[in-house]
């Protein structure tokens, strides 16, 4: 069993240069097979869902080499139409492969991802998107079935901007006949970066980050070199970390115009963030003055606050003098975390219409708690971080999901976190 152990209270300093974005680099690695030439992608980090991914490529006949940040993917040889197996399941963002095999094959059979335990996640929006671009596609047996003779572009309206619908139009579209248009699409970073991303490799994709995505249909496309950008929400849990441990940290490698939401809402707490292109320096002097609570957060799709940031408030927010309300708009089940925060001692009231009132702590204390889903195991860290004596967080696998190193960043600042593994895992696998 592996676990992290935080004493928390000791003030960070230092500097942190921001790993490379998942979000963005999950549909980047999926749409490598879109061209048969070399790609290579820079800073991408060492994750368990980019590990996922790249096994995933792998399946489908690509070569693919990841040293050191850098992922070079072969990917000529992409015979197998059928994405599946344990994968598929334990990345979410598998269903990323559905345009990008499309594309690629104009056939597939992917294994619909399992149930997440942040929301039912349904697909409704991908699948109808999809057939307007003249693909036959359904549901059979929990998988998802798709196949056409010919890609052809056409006019979409998205009820919602969903994120991964929007990728997989795009996936779809750019290897299609004729012009695609997305009304209402998705806005976030990352929809830009696939763009620029496949627009290096000869695609005609305009509007990306606007309210209308125009995508111009191409026959090919070539290999590339191109490095992904930081990631916003690993940059948004270690400015979580700063507001409740205090000190003084410069986080770099990202693109701060993109996290104006979120660098917005820190501000308010007190702490103090000074903001340039691509870094961020947070400081607050903990004894000086105590959090401010922020009244009232709610998630929304870019550039609203976003979901994936929404645990980490919530465990700064339980420090904070006053009541925050923070509403959860995107995922039904995304308060999984508090009820671990509560076991240090916050005081939250869970509300029917999916928000949590918090009522702010002077002081929250280290005990054993369990990580229940990525940005919720995060989410534990940072509370930990401002918490008197020791916390325990187990299930950490989830957190490998997403954070390349937390514990690693983290003891570079200063804080006295460790990991440490026990019991059976430690006999299998010698670690
Ligand atoms: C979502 C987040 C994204 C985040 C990612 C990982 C939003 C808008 N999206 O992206 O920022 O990085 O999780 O945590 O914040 N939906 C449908 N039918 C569909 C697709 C989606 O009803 O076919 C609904 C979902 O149930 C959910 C909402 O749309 O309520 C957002 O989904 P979507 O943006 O597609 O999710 P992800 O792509 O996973």
């Amino acid at each position: 069993m592996e676990h992290i152990l935080i004493n928390g209270k000791i003030p960070l300093k230092g500097h942190i240069k921001v790993q490379g974005g998942k979000n963005a680099v999950l549909p980047i690695l999926a749409a490598s097979i879109l061209t048969k030439e070399k790609v290579r992608i820079n800073n991408c980090p060492d994750i368990d869902d980019v590990r996922h991914t790249i096994k995933l490529l792998e399946m489908l006949g690509c070569k693919v080499f990841f040293i050191n940040g850098t992922v070079d993917i072969y990917p000529e040889k992409v015979e197998d139409t059928r994405v599946s197996g344990e994968h598929t399941d334990k990345t979410r963002s598998s269903i990323v492969f559905l345009g990008a095999m499309i594309g690629r094959l104009k056939k597939t059979v992917i294994t619909k991802p399992g149930g997440c335990k942040i929301g039912e996640r349904p697909l409704d929006i991908h699948i109808s998107s999809i057939r307007k671009l003249n693909v036959t596609i359904f549901e059979k047996y929990g998988d998802i079935i798709a196949y056409t003779d010919k890609i052809k572009g056409a006019d979409i309206k998205l009820t919602f901007p969903s994120v991964g619908a929007t990728e997989n139009i795009i996936l779809t579209a750019v290897l299609a006949e004729g012009i695609t248009t997305i009304k209402n699409p998705a806005r976030e970073p990352e929809i830009l970066e696939l763009a620029d991303f496949i627009n290096s490799m000869g695609g005609k994709i305009k509007g990306a980050g606007t309210d209308t995505i125009i995508i111009e249909g191409v026959k090919e496309l070539r290999g590339t070199e191109y490095s992904v950008g930081g990631d916003r929400i690993v940059a948004a849990t270690y400015m979580g970390a700063v507001a409740v441990a205090g000190g003084k940290v410069t986080l770099s490698g990202i693109r701060t115009k993109d996290m104006k939401c979120i660098t917005d809402t820190f501000r308010k707490t007190g702490m103090k963030v000074k903001v340039t292109e691509h870094s961020i320096i947070c400081r607050r002097k903990i004894k000086k003055f105590r959090l401010k609570n922020v009244n009232y957060i709610e998630t929304e799709p870019y550039p609203g606050f976003p979901t994936d940031v929404q645990p980490v408030m919530g465990a700064v927010m339980s420090y904070g003098m006053g009541i925050s309300k923070i509403k959860e708009n995107i995922f039904e089940n995304r308060f999984m975390y508090v009820n671990e925060l509560m076991k240090m001692g916050a005081d939250i009231v869970l509300k029917k219409e999916n928000a949590a009132l918090i009522y702010g702590k002077e002081k929250l204390y280290g005990t054993k708690v369990k990580a229940m889903d990525l940005r919720g195991g995060a989410a534990l860290i940072v509370a930990a971080l401002g918490a008197e004596g020791e916390t325990c967080i187990e299930d950490i696998h989830y957190i490998k999901r997403g954070y390349e190193n937390i514990v690693r960043d983290l003891q570079l600042l200063g804080a006295d976190i460790r990991e440490e593994i026990t019991g059976e895992d430690e006999k299998e696998d010698g670690r």
